[in-house]
């Protein structure tokens, strides 16, 4: 039965949904991770539904039942949400295509001023209108695929995972959230693995030493049209060459590179494993802005090139520098954020834990002639007082860390090098909250944040903050 918890003076009675249990459901708000909220039972136990929006009146069945919350997955949706529009892309990966696209700014935008007013318990800052994505559809510079199988047919399949709490691959025929040039690279892979008769790894299975095609990951310079493609599979042996000429065949110099990966972990991940370079150059080459770039497959780059550019002018507005400052520029990638400020700054530091993208980025300072920037390999918690001893006090630091954000120990470290200006360049801003309330707390004002969509059609939403001490 579907619910809201009826007024009454009595305390609520916890029912609890049980995991496989169907649940009807009326979903009448979006959490942070995108779901759909609903309340279910006498006592309102809070469900989280997946593949349902605001409005909704749902069948989903409960994956992961809590002693508080569950999460749930859409079933059916009996009745649907006035707001709902007709979905474009038929596969997985872009739940909210069904929000009109002022709803779903609307929606981030508000999600950022809630989580800083809430989690953070700020006031008094001023929260910027959120900028639009430049391209709605087909804006990703990177995917992961998975390989699986046909339930029916056991052919070869290369495309996502259903859904939440799905193990089972869909097929996808064209990727909304790529370029074609993206889809023709996933095609032809897939098309040549069948033709191998390779077979797929299933998420948990044991490594029997046949290889078994695990991923595929495409990226690709959105501004040189080059694409970079690694194979990741299980160890064992596979024809890789012949897949390198039939990629040559139909890609021509449009495939930078191509790398094979061998991984016996038993969780699903494209990271680790042992990587070879089987064909053409084993970095990517871009640009971004002024900036030419070469991209190592360990690093991470910013998965929206075109709104990248506009996330770093925002960054760049934030740090308002003169030319003279000391910038250190925290969880700095391949220094894409770092390179752009340098030639507005008098020195510039960077730290970063992978060692292949601080490569990319020394590299990157050489190839732009950028000769006051400095990049370094290192935990941040650990190399931050490291580099405050080398460089001196920073009068502007840059913080983007991963989603997690950072721990209340690295703020303290970032306190301890006393900037005058902090921006922090978030991609979650329910993590940003807490940092942004120690930051307060220890004496900088929260003036002013960005929200910023890198990710249309998904509840992820980016944002620049600035501090002031
Ligand atoms: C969100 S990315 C930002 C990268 C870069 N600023 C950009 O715009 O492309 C976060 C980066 O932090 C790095 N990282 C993760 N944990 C780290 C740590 N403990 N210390 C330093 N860097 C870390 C990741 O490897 C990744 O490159």
């Amino acid at each position: 039965m579907s619910t809201s918890a009826p007024a009454t003076s009595n305390p609520p009675q916890r029912q609890r949904p049980q995991r496989g249990q169907e649940l009807e459901l009326t979903v009448d708000s979006l959490a942070h991770g995108g779901e759909g909220v609903a309340r279910w039972g006498p006592g309102g136990y809070v469900v989280f539904v997946a593949g349902a929006v605001p409005g909704d009146k749902v069948r989903a069945i409960v994956y992961k039942p809590k002693r508080t919350y569950a999460h749930a997955r859409t079933l059916e949706v009996l009745e649907p949400s006035p707001e709902r529009i007709e979905p474009r892309a038929k596969h997985p990966g872009v739940p909210w295509q069904v929000l009109p696209y002022e709803r779903q700014l609307q929606i981030k935008h508000e999600q950022v001023g809630d989580a800083l007013r809430r989690i953070g318990k700020l006031e008094g800052f001023e929260l910027e209108d959120i900028v639009p994505a430049v391209q709605q559809w087909r804006y990703r510079n990177k995917l992961e695929y998975s390989f699986g199988a046909d339930v029916d047919s056991g052919q070869l399949l290369c495309g996502f995972h259903a859904s939440a709490g799905g193990n089972r691959v869909v097929e996808i025929e064209d990727c909304l959230l790529t370029s074609e040039l993206g889809n023709l690279a996933r095609d032809t892979v897939a098309a040549w693995a069948r033709e191998q008769g390779l077979g797929a790894w299933g998420r948990g299975d044991v490594p029997s030493g046949e290889a078994l095609l695990r991923n595929l990951v495409v990226r690709e310079g959105r501004h040189t049209g080059q694409v970079q493609l690694r194979l990741v599979s299980t160890p064992g042996e596979i024809d890789v060459y012949s897949l390198a000429q039939t990629l040559n065949k139909t890609l021509g110099e449009r495939l930078s590179g191509f790398l094979w990966t061998r991984s016996g972990q038993l969780a699903e991940t494209t990271m680790g494993g042992e990587t070879e370079l089987v064909s053409g150059a084993a970095e990517l080459p871009e640009r971004l802005g002024e900036l030419d770039l070469r991209i190592s497959h360990e690093a991470f780059f910013q998965t929206n090139t075109e709104m990248t550019e506009v996330l770093y002018g925002i960054a760049t507005e934030y740090a308002a520098l003169e030319g003279w400052e000391r910038v250190f520029d925290l969880y700095c990638g391949i220094g894409t954020i770092g390179l752009t400020l340098a030639p507005r700054a008098g020195e510039l530091w960077g730290i970063e834990l992978i060692e292949e993208a601080v490569a990319n980025a020394i590299a990157g300072a050489r190839r732009n002639e950028i000769t006051n920037a400095h990049f370094f390999a290192g935990d941040t918690r650990l190399a931050l007082p490291e580099l405050l001893e080398k460089a001196g006090k920073p009068d502007v630091v840059v913080v983007d860390p991963p989603r997690a954000g950072l721990s209340a120990k690295v703020v303290r470290r970032v306190i301890d090098t006393s900037p005058k200006r902090i921006v922090y360049v978030s991609c979650n801003p329910t993590t940003l909250a807490p940092n942004a309330a120690q930051l307060v707390e220890a004496g900088w004002a929260l003036r002013k944040v960005r929200p910023v969509d890198m990710f249309p059609q998904t509840h992820h939403v980016e944002c620049v903050a600035l501090f002031e001490r």
